[in-house]
């Protein structure tokens, strides 16, 4: 008997807390997973709300047990298991039905999948979700993918469970195929930037002008409360207030400084430079994280070569102001991925919406963003950059000298500050109207007769120098 409206398979964190929260508004959810154990105890712990949930054990009933046509929401490891698992369960579906990859997965890979199911008359939704569990279980951010017909029978779903900013659902139907997976990727892109440029501030702070971590947590509190406010200074701001219960040293003092990075990250470096971009910030945090890894390396140098940092005297004015102009560097290197790759895959992405979609629910949640979607909406953005728009220029006019100070007395006293350096690099390159690539356009025809454009000539030239 079909008695669910959609299908969950994959009970771990992020599937369960979605499911939960599907059922929680008034969805019967069919529920599965590849180790049977865990989904009767999945249901057991689910008090109230397991009247909603379908519990099947095996995939014909779980398939059976969906009202047609069909939704079924995986929630697995993105790569073979999704290949392996669209094998397994595409001949028991019928057309019309939509498989959904709510996992991080390589857009291509999305793209790939939804054109072979498509030759079935199956459809296949690559669905970016940001919020981590809890976001997962009461309110996340979805960027979803996929063919109009599967946004018609998601929608009422997707909106009911997602995060709302005054009362706008933070999930929309971003684009065909691979586009909410892509969108999701570049999200994690900003996300690693803000991270980085969160833990410069942090180093600055505490070694170049000795304050502790609660009172630089204190700091982020402060911050918190106005234009910087978001998600990531806000946790950041209560992890640095925290001790360790075994040590009773603050607990960011114990922490191991090695980052991991599970690719989100460096899918969106890879993919700005094959659209021929460069996220530079983006890139210094995918970067610091791998030096980071580097932990014995960096202790060896740090004998052989000294570690010293001198000590900085910044404001935490200039500090806020510094970070605002290179957050909002960072989010503009991120919509200038998503142009390009709009571009090149035919996707026409509404980037007033994405913004919208992303302010509340997701990692990379800010006040800032409500400004950028309004941004975008005015639509008064010189050549389409963010950072030419009137809002934004405005806030960068008055707070990259800050950025500009931070950053030389960062490298003036030894400190490592990738991000924030990149971010100016950025926007110290996109302001000069003449740069210096003439000269790398002559390099290239000196020792190789490449030949160069000539201002106001058509054509192709070569200089003196093969006379
Ligand atoms: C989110 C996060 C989430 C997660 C990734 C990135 O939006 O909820 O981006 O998808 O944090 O797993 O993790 P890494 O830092 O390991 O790349």
């Amino acid at each position: 008997m079909s008695e669910a409206q959609i299908g969950v398979y994959g009970l771990g964190t992020m599937g369960s807390a979605l499911a939960l929260n599907m059922a929680e508004h008034g969805f019967d959810v069919a529920v599965t997973n590849r180790e049977r154990e865990w989904i009767t105890a999945f249901v057991k712990e689910a008090g109230p709300l397991a009247e909603r949930l379908h519990p099947k054990e095996e995939l014909d009933a779980f398939v059976a047990s969906l009202k047609t046509p069909r939704i079924i929401l995986f929630m697995i490891p993105s790569g073979a298991p999704m290949d392996a698992m669209i094998g397994t369960i595409a001949p028991l579906l019928e057309p019309g039905d939509t498989i959904i990859d709510g996992g991080n997965a390589d857009f291509h890979a999305t793209r790939r999948r939804a054109a072979e199911l498509a030759e079935r008359d199956l459809h296949f939704v690559g669905m970016g979700v940001s919020g981590g569990e809890k976001g997962a279980r009461h309110g996340p951010s979805m960027m979803v993918g996929g063919s109009d017909h599967s946004w018609q029978q998601l929608k009422p779903i997707l909106r009911a469970i997602a995060a709302r900013f005054e009362g706008d659902p933070c999930v929309d139907h971003l684009g065909p195929d691979g586009a909410g997976h892509f969108v999701k990727t570049v999200h994690n892109g900003i996300e690693y930037a803000d991270m980085q440029m969160i833990a410069e501030v942090y180093g600055l702070l505490r070694y170049g002008a000795a304050r502790t971590p609660s009172e630089i947590g204190a700091m982020f509190a402060r911050w918190d409360q106005g234009r910087l406010k978001s998600y990531l200074i806000e946790i950041t701001a209560k992890v640095l207030t925290y001790a360790d219960p075994e040590s009773g040293h603050p607990m960011v003092d114990v922490i191991k400084d090695a980052a991991g990075q599970k690719g989100t990250g460096r899918w969106t470096v890879v993919e700005a430079v094959r659209l021929g971009q460069s996220a530079n910030m983006i890139e210094a945090a995918v970067g610091a994280r791998s030096w980071s890894s580097e932990k014995t390396v960096r202790m060896a140098a740090e004998r052989i070569l000294g570690g010293t940092r001198g000590a900085l005297e910044l404001s935490d004015d200039t500090l806020a102001e510094a970070f605002l102009a290179a957050r909002i560097l960072g989010y503009a290197q991120g919509f200038r991925i998503l142009a390009s790759a709009s571009q090149e895959y035919d996707w026409t992405l509404d980037f007033a919406r994405i913004a919208e979609v992303w302010r509340a629910g997701c990692i990379i949640r800010s006040a800032l963003l409500d400004d950028i979607s309004e941004a975008f909406r005015g639509g008064d953005l010189a050549e389409g950059q963010l950072i030419l728009a009137p809002k934004m220029t405005q806030i960068l006019e008055k707070c990259l000298p800050a950025l500009r100070q931070v950053v030389a007395a960062a490298v003036a006293g030894g400190h490592a500050v990738p991000a924030l350096g990149a971010a100016l690099a950025f926007f110290d390159t996109m302001r000069q109207g003449y740069g210096t690539a003439n000269i790398i356009q002559a390099q290239r025809d000196f020792f190789g007769y490449h030949g160069f454009e000539r201002l106001g000539q058509e054509g192709r030239h070569h200089g003196p120098w093969w006379d």
